[in-house]
């Protein structure tokens, strides 16, 4: 089995390249700034791809996920796609910070397309997740959430409208890009999230990101140590 992770930001990643000691292959989507790392984890090919880097930091958003994604399932040709990766998410539904949850679902919340019904739906996306997604959360006691993905850290009053009117709980920069491109392809993708902020209680978004990313980032090490081991083993 080939399990790839497309990953944004290396803060994010690092902690579980370090646990698997992951080897860097240099130039491997070159010229693109995407970055993949692979090791063998109980007779199982692991990879994580990182979107890279430009202007001095690291790509975030809609349109480095879908390239990463493309590069990554025409290069490695993986049974399953993981995308994981910090986000918002909602104290009114029992978020905290560092708490990992798999996703059930993945929508966009700032592709706003008047007109008919497959328009709107075309706009928010709603895509399906790996059909063992909730078996794999059951499996390790993770709670299971709603992927709601936009390309900005703040939060409009129409961004929430449409979260609010889709269900949308945790709220990244590219989840829904990801799924976009695995639906395209039909290859199964999986969602593990960390929150680092909440969109209903924190003050100043990148400032408590920044201050959560290490611990929200250790938490998804850990819990992505328990899911590849549940995948590997059960493969
Ligand atoms: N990643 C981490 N926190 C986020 C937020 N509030 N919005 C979008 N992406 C995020």
């Amino acid at each position: 089995m080939t399990l790839c992770y497309i990953v944004a930001m290396r803060a994010e990643a690092q902690p579980f390249i370090e646990e698997y000691g992951l080897e860097l292959k240099e130039n491997f989507f070159a010229p693109l700034p995407c970055m993949l790392y692979e090791g063998e984890v109980n007779g199982s090919r692991l990879c994580v791809v990182l979107n890279g880097a430009q202007h001095n930091s690291d790509l975030v958003g809609c349109e480095a996920a879908s390239v990463a994604t493309v590069k990554a399932i025409e290069a490695i040709r993986p049974d399953l796609i993981i995308n994981s990766g910090t986000c918002g998410a909602f104290q009114s539904q029992g978020a905290e910070i560092a708490k990992v949850y798999i996703g059930n679902g993945a929508m966009f919340h700032d592709r706003r397309v008047p007109g008919d019904d497959a328009w709107a739906t075309q706009s928010v996306g709603n895509y399906d997740v790996w059909q063992g997604s909730r078996q794999l959360a059951k499996a390790l006691g993770m709670p299971m959430a709603k992927v709601t993905t936009g390309s900005s850290l703040d939060m409009q009053a129409i961004d929430l409208e449409i979260i609010n009117r889709h269900g949308g709980q945790l709220k990244d920069m590219e989840g829904a890009a990801v799924a976009f491109v695995c639906s395209l392809y039909q290859v199964p993708v999986l969602f593990v999230k960390s929150v680092t902020d909440l969109c209903d209680h924190s003050a100043d978004t990148f400032e408590t990101f920044s201050r959560n990313l290490h611990a929200a980032s250790q938490a998804l090490r850990n819990a992505n140590k328990r899911i590849i081991e549940h995948l590997t083993l059960h493969a």
